[in-house]
């Protein structure tokens, strides 16, 4: 671990929302740098210097777009031509799931640890289309390891996503069974910004993510990978005039060539800039960063191991930066939820969830220790006497 902490403390003081609380919320949503913020007001600016509606306004919003793709796709290790820019996680995952030409008795295979919004898209498909879903138990600490047993020969997608978000398990997707002409779509909402990642080398058909939770972005910018090889598996549903080409007089010729085939409309470009400056920020630090994440979730995970009231989900140190544990004298979600406002009346800040019942903390790579011994310590003096 680093054991000079002043480059950490200096870059902490760039994220204003760290000097009001003890923060572990990264899963749901990251703190927005100075950087950011400034990123969205001068864009902002300009769009008031160009417009904000006229001819020289288009290129600079083309420009911003295509700079936004590049940088995430820069992150991610493809090419900018396989992104599509989206709103949030829960977008790019409908993108595909409604996308691709479900026929009835087609099976869907998903992990049991998917996001409720994810889950409810798979329910309404089964309704309007007949199709049939399992799940396996991925919850199940190496449970991913079943996957290939619920597999069938009709099995048309497979939705897993690469980090839980309720145990903090890192699913090795390399690993997983050879799927054959089923698809994968990875949920990415709590690996992108969280570990280093290569897609391609993660054989995900598709990967859907945002900037607004590891990477601290501004909520409303998300990003969804399409390998170029599924690409023509996937049918746009949301269509507008970001999606076609068009001739002279207006008309649609045909989809972009690219992942712009499946962002739609009008969306708010200074937010883009947002992002980009960010991941930017992130970027200054190095690869470095990841390994920190490791070494402060294994911190937090053997500092619990100390406090025999606690229990953590996993048997051993998470390889993300969400760390998930349950009051062992009672694991009940009464219980958590007054541990969670215990915590934050102290100005704590970790999450509750439901399933299964337990608590959720996160460290970033920019976490310092003593919060998480802080952390160890209001713990330790739970429940109040
Ligand atoms: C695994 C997972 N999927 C999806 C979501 C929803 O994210 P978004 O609001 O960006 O769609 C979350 C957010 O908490 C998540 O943890």
């Amino acid at each position: 671990m680093e054991k000079d902490l002043s480059l950490t403390k200096a870059l902490r003081r760039e994220f204003p929302a760290l000097a009001y609380h003890t923060y572990f919320n990264y899963g749901g949503q990251g703190p927005l740098p100075r950087v950011a913020r400034e990123a969205i007001l001068a864009a902002f600016g300009r769009l008031d210097e160009l417009g904000p509606f006229s001819n020289a306004v288009n290129p600079w919003v083309a420009d911003q777009t295509r700079l936004t793709r590049q940088v995430m796709a820069q992150e991610l290790g493809v090419d900018w031509q396989t992104i599509t820019l989206t709103e949030n996680v829960t977008a790019g995952c409908n993108t595909v799931l409604w996308g691709l030409p479900w026929q009835a008795g087609d099976h869907l295979l998903m992990s049991d640890s998917e996001h409720p919004g994810v889950i409810a898209t798979v329910l309404e498909l089964q309704r309007r289309y007949g199709i049939s879903i399992s799940r396996f138990p991925a919850s199940q600490e190496d449970g991913w390891q079943t996957l290939g047993h619920y597999l069938q020969p009709n099995t048309r997608l497979v939705v897993l996503s690469h980090v839980l978000w309720n145990t903090g398990q890192v699913i090795p997707l390399p690993a997983l069974p050879p799927l054959g002409k089923t698809l994968i779509l990875v949920d990415g909402a709590q690996s992108v910004g969280d570990l280093p990642l290569q897609l391609t080398e993660l054989n995900a058909d598709f990967y859907a993510f945002t900037g607004h939770k590891w990477w601290c972005g501004p909520a409303g910018v998300g990003g969804l990978y399409v390998h170029p090889q599924a690409l023509e598996q996937l049918q746009p549903t949301f269509i507008g005039w970001r999606s076609v080409t068009m001739d002279g007089a207006g008309e649609p010729t045909g989809w972009q060539p690219d992942g712009r085939r499946f962002e739609v409309a009008t969306s708010s470009i200074p937010l883009y800039a947002g992002l980009r400056a960010a991941i930017t920020l992130h970027q200054g630090v190095g690869g470095s960063r990841y390994r920190q994440i490791r070494h402060l979730s294994q911190y937090l995970w053997e500092g619990l191991q100390s406090l025999p009231n606690y229990r953590c989900l996993l048997s051993r140190p998470p390889e993300s930066g969400l760390i998930c544990f349950r009051y062992h004298p009672n694991p009940s979600p009464q219980i958590h939820q007054h541990l969670v406002e215990f915590l934050e009346r102290e100005k704590i800040l970790i999450r509750q969830l439901a399933s299964p019942s337990c608590v959720r903390a996160c460290v970033h790579y920019f976490t310092l220790p003593e919060e998480i011994d802080l952390l160890l310590d209001r713990l330790r003096a739970f429940p109040p006497v």
